[in-house]
């Protein structure tokens, strides 16, 4: 009895310590605008994220990052529960009202599903859809754990959405989609919406809330994100190519880009060139819609991936990490930044804040070349289309004959991307 008496104790002070650093996390995520309505608050303060992932701590499970919760053989993550911030950022997006029927592909952990379920209340129905089975089962305990075993959890591939539950007011991906499969749109309801994380070009991936219009959808937010890929019938594949040998830069492409690798291999054996842009960007401010523009104008946008220690040796000097980056046959590209006080910058009057300058370094035969092209296209994008209105993307049917003067056409295999910049003048 007595140890008995003593677990209750510890549960009880273990649920309280959750509950204070689930406050903690939505106080710091609403603050932050990522939460940013009264009903995304109420369901991130009542479910709990820590039982979707009993393996961590609980101040890990409450910090604002995503877990690793499933690795393939290789040990590429391959599900993982995304971060709070960008989980209230997409249902956001998603505005979800009670009494909607919701498709979720990528299940996952089902917190994403839990919170789903909040939103639409008793009168709402939540379909959840995961690859694997060991995913549908660890799913299903922790929702019934969360008490919202109402979730109904199915093992299939989302590339043929849920056919059985259709059709549904909302369709979130919470996997990283290159297409939009007919299947989405033939079980989203005519004035539904779908929020997707969509690559568009090499790495540029953005989570798009999409409606119908017209025989199209159009999109009503994109925001930035980052996601594992999809797996099965719409897999995509990220490639690495190596550019030295330690294997500390490479370069991140994708399956439908052609790259020569033994020649990018050699690129940084030739010296780097650099230009320095006269684009300035705030220290708070996101690069979001300048890496768009470059997907949109450059065939080769990739990432460079850099550790510490090649920075270190001085081979490279990205803005980032995993700074947006061009390859283009033996040479590449890639962005860096320098600080400057923009007061001081006579092209643009008026901003007062410190931040940076935009430079562009490159490397191989073609790099004079490259490099002037990628900073020619930073340019345009800050004279022509920072300010104002923000970009549109359009989803046609493949095959489509949209009109197209002025704009950038992605296509795919069940969709044509069109994506309309529309011009700003300073
Ligand atoms: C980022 S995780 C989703 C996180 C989840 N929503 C949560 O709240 O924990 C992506 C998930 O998509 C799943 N997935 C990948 N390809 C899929 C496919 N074709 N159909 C359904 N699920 C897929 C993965 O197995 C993984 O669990």
């Amino acid at each position: 009895m007595a140890d008995c008496a003593a677990m209750d104790a510890d549960t009880a002070q273990a649920r309280e310590t959750a509950e204070g650093l689930r406050a903690g996390m939505v106080d710091r995520l609403r603050d932050q605008r990522w939460v940013r309505t009264r009903q995304v608050d109420a369901a991130m303060r009542a479910v709990p994220r820590h039982v979707f992932v009993p393996e961590v701590p609980l101040e890990t499970a409450y910090a604002d990052d995503s877990i690793v919760t499933k690795r393939d053989t290789e040990g590429t993550a391959v599900s993982l529960i995304s971060a709070p911030s960008i989980v209230a950022m997409m249902l956001d997006q998603l505005e979800v009202e009670p009494g909607h029927r919701v498709l979720e592909i990528g299940a996952g952990t089902g917190y994403n599903a839990a919170l789903l379920a909040h939103l639409v209340g008793e009168t709402g129905q939540v379909t959840t859809v995961d690859l694997d089975a060991d995913l549908v089962d660890g799913a299903r305990w922790g929702l019934s754990a969360a008490g919202c075993g109402h979730v109904r959890v199915f093992r299939g591939d989302g590339e043929f959405g849920y056919q059985e539950h259709a059709p549904y007011d909302r369709v979130i991906v919470t996997v990283g989609a290159w297409d939009l499969p007919p299947a989405w749109l033939d079980q989203l309801a005519a004035d539904g919406r779908l929020v997707v994380p969509l690559r568009l070009r090499g790495s540029l991936i953005r989570s798009i809330a999409f409606e119908r219009v017209d025989g199209y959808l159009r999109s009503q937010s994109i925001e930035m994100c980052g996601f594992v890929p999809m797996r099965g019938a719409g897999a995509y594949e990220r490639c690495t190519v190596p550019l030295t040998d330690e294997g500390d830069i490479s370069l991140q492409t994708h399956d439908e880009q052609t790259v020569d690798t033994v020649a990018l291999g050699n690129a940084l054996n030739h010296p780097r060139t650099q230009v320095w842009t006269a684009v300035p960007i705030g220290a708070e401010e996101s690069i979001e819609w300048m890496e768009l523009w470059l997907a949109c104008t450059m065939d080769g946008l990739c990432r460079i991936m850099v550790q510490p220690q090649a920075v270190e040796r001085g081979l490279v000097k990205p803005a980032f990490g995993g700074s947006v980056a061009v390859f283009d046959q033996d040479s590449f590209a890639y962005l860096t930044l320098r600080p400057i006080n923009c007061a001081e910058d006579a092209n643009h009057k008026g901003t007062t804040r410190a931040g940076y300058e935009f430079g562009v370094c490159a490397h191989g035969p073609g790099s004079t070349e490259l490099v002037g092209r990628v900073a020619d296209q930073i340019r345009t994008w800050d004279r022509d289309h920072r300010s104002g209105t923000r970009p549109q993307i359009k989803a046609h049917p493949a095959g489509t004959d949209a009109p197209l003067t002025g704009q950038f056409v992605f296509d795919k295999q069940h969709t044509r991307l069109v994506v309309s910049w529309p011009e700003t003048s300073k």
